[in-house]
């Protein structure tokens, strides 16, 4: 029987925050850690949305941290399942953060977590596919085979000569 499709719309997430003082560092800026957090539940809700399932993070992308956030602003966090494959599902974060008062906006930094669908034994269990609408979502479907291929060859679960995909990217010759 063909797997259920679901859109990426279907798992949309939106998490607004307040950065408080507790939130932040000795510079009153938000500190790395709680929005990696907030980051970890807004992509885990994504992610159980489109798989109706519990969910674990399985694997967290790199992140870069191009602004500092201060003391006030109000930070949204916006995910988005871009790809499943059997078990796993690859969710986008784009995060922004606004100082309301002085109406100005900036776009923090995005970033990509993978979370897998598990049973009530924690066993990896299938969930549906995606199936992308739109032009930017057909570009985080097919960029999702190439980073899949190189987060596994990084946590050792892919030999480099596997990864047909990056292959093909770097036009890599076998010898
Ligand atoms: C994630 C986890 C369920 C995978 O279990 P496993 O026994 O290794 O299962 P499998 O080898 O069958 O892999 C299942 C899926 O996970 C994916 N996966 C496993 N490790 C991964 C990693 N480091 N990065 C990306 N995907 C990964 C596999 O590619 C596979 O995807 P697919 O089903 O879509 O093809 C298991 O390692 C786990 O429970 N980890 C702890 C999760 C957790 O507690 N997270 C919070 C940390 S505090």
């Amino acid at each position: 029987m063909a797997k259920k499709k679901k859109t990426p719309s279907e798992s949309f997430v939106s998490m607004t925050e307040l950065v408080l003082p507790n939130d932040t560092n000795t510079l009153n800026n938000l500190m790395g850690g709680r929005l990696m957090h907030w980051m970890d539940i807004v992509s885990a809700i994504s992610a159980q949305k489109h798989s109706n399932r519990i969910v674990v993070t399985a694997s967290v992308d790199n992140i870069s941290f191009k602004h500092p956030i201060r003391l006030g602003n109000v930070v949204t966090l916006k995910a988005r399942v871009t790809r499943a494959f059997n078990s796993s599902m690859e969710v986008r974060i784009d995060v922004d953060a606004e100082d309301i008062p002085a109406n100005q906006k900036v776009e923090s930094n995005s970033a990509y977590f993978t979370f897998v669908a598990v049973d009530q034994s924690g066993r990896p269990i299938d969930v549906p596919e995606i199936e992308p609408e739109n032009e930017l979502e057909k570009e985080y479907y097919n960029g999702a085979l190439r980073r899949r291929q190189l987060r596994l060859i990084l946590a050792g679960r892919m030999k480099p000569s596997e990864a047909n995909e990056l292959k093909s990217l770097f036009d890599i010759k076998e010898v």
